[in-house]
């Protein structure tokens, strides 16, 4: 296509922002004018260390147990150890009460870590608000964050998607429409690949802590619920960096022993209505593994009274027709998906692909190596597939799709952007994706979500 016709094109999508059809759902004919995306650099206000004297930074928290009644509080020290407390208290009430945390470090390369503080906050009140200090004995910040409402049924929620965000000026518009967002997300589902400070070399972790600073004007406020994807696994033999995950799992604590998980990288929670299971793209989940036995007894344990909606994350997607990333989920779809329909799963967040895409309910489950029926079908007891692997990273967009579009894909687009999964009740769910180029209110995609438990009618627009 010529220059001109390019431009009238993009002109016309703008415009009408319509949509190409073929065999399957929509491509989305909005083109985002793809330029590299680069890393903010060091001296940026959204990388400023706090003043003051061992004045703690990169302050992250995400849920402590399995029910929201507990929360890790983390946190940075460079100058010295320091105090490992939070103070705390509810807003209700002036009675403040202490936590006593742990201090760490590690050293990657030629690299040593400021001291990694992590206190776990217990016996929380619910849907109440908190206030918490770090830093005590030398410079204190405060910060504050809301308890969910008990584990239940009918419990309306709200939920914020973020993958592969890194820490470019593309990131800092997608954490910003985040925050601005009028659904207002309670909880990040953080579908992995966190501050790419593996794009640099030796893995420079300095970049870890940049990235820690950056998200913390949200994370610090509200949990991000973590999920490991191939950047944290960090792992050089060049330069003596044998053990994998070494920089994610010193810096960021999941509660998977409350969920009986062996290790960090798979585990589940409930959150208000919702279970939410954590899955492991990068460690081993062919069966005997641990993460298949651990997988097996979970699932039964989901009880749809009490969490209505069961939501997985991961970080490779099974169902994706971008041509980057191409099939890598396939061998873990092999081995769970037949579980997902058996169990009903409501939804599967995952990134890695750097753009966005949502599913049909399909699933791919009849093959047995002799019959040929290899083609996904749909399915009304199959979750939806959605990819939000559009934080906005260094690595850029990816562009190239499969073509014609498969039956499966309902939606796809690449833009950079995030998504909202919001709980009214135990039936309904609302879900929405904003692509960064539009103000943070603008739904480039949504869907009603029906509960797959509770009222499993199939939603898609050509049943109606
Ligand atoms: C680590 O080594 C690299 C080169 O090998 C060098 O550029 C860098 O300054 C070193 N960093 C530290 C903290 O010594
Ligand atoms: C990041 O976004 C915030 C909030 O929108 C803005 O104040 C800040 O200047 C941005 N920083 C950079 C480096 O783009
Ligand atoms: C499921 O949860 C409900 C509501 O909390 C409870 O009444 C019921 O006993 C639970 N069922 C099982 C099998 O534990
Ligand atoms: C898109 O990906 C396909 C398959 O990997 C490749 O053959 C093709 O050259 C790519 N197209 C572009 C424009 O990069
Ligand atoms: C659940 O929420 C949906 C959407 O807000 C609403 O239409 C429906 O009536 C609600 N169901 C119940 C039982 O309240
Ligand atoms: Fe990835």
């Amino acid at each position: 296509m010529g220059s001109i016709s390019c431009f009238a094109v993009i002109v016309l999508a703008l415009v009408l922002n319509s949509a190409v059809y073929s065999n399957g759902g929509k491509t989305s004919v909005y083109v985002r004018k793809v330029e590299k995306a680069v890393d903010m650099p060091l001296n940026s206000n959204v990388f400023r260390v706090p003043s003051g004297y061992n004045a703690p930074q990169q302050v992250h928290i995400t849920q402590g147990d399995q029910v929201g009644k507990a929360v890790i509080v983390s946190w940075v020290t460079e100058d010295e150890p320091g105090s490992s407390t939070v103070l705390y208290w509810s807003e209700n009430s002036k009675q403040k009460k202490k936590a006593e945390g742990k201090v760490n470090t590690y050293k990657f390369y030629n690299y040593t870590s400021g001291y990694i503080h992590h206190c776990t906050i217990k016996n929380l009140e619910y849907d109440t608000k908190y206030y918490y200090v770090v830093g005590v004995g030398h410079t204190t910040r405060k910060f504050w964050f809301t308890t969910p409402p008990e584990v239940g049924s009918d419990v309306p929620y709200t939920f914020g998607l973020i993958g592969d965000l890194g820490q470019t000026f593309d990131s800092n518009i997608t954490l910003s429409h985040y925050e601005q967002n009028p659904h207002k997300g309670q909880t990040v589902l953080y579908l992995g690949d966190l501050s790419y400070a593996d794009a640099y070399p030796n893995h420079d972790n300095v970049r870890w802590d940049t990235w820690g600073r950056f998200v913390e004007r949200s994370v610090a406020y509200q949990p991000w619920i973590w999920t490991a994807g191939n950047h944290e696994i960090d792992f050089v033999p060049e330069i003596g960096e044998t053990k994998p995950f070494k920089p994610y799992t010193n810096r960021y604590h999941v509660p998977y022993r409350a969920s009986k998980s062996t290790a960090p990288f798979w585990y589940s929670i409930k959150r208000a209505s919702a279970c939410i299971i954590v899955l492991s793209s990068y460690s081993a989940y062919a069966k005997y593994t641990p993460q298949y036995q651990w997988l097996e007894q979970e699932l039964p344990k989901v009880n749809r009274t009490e969490t209505p909606w069961l939501i997985v994350l991961m970080h490779s997607p099974w169902y994706n027709s971008y041509n980057y990333h191409y099939m890598e989920g396939e061998t873990m779809r092999v081995m769970y998906e037949p579980w997902f329909v058996q169990y009903k799963v409501d939804v599967v967040f995952a990134g890695h692909v750097h753009a966005y895409e949502r599913s049909e309910r399909v699933s791919n489950i009849a093959y047995n190596v002799i019959n040929g029926m290899c083609t996904p079908v749909k399915d009304q007891s199959a979750p939806v597939y959605i990819t939000v692997g559009d934080g906005g990273n260094l690595e850029g967009l990816a562009t190239n799709m499969t073509e014609p579009q498969p039956a499966y894909s309902a939606y796809r687009e690449a833009s950079f952007g995030h998504a909202i999964f919001g709980i009214k009740n135990r039936t309904h769910a609302y879900y929405s994706w904003h692509r960064n180029h539009d103000g943070s209110a603008v739904e480039a995609d949504s869907m009603w979500f029906f509960n797959r438990f509770w009222h499993p009618v199939d939603e898609s627009p050509t049943s109606h």
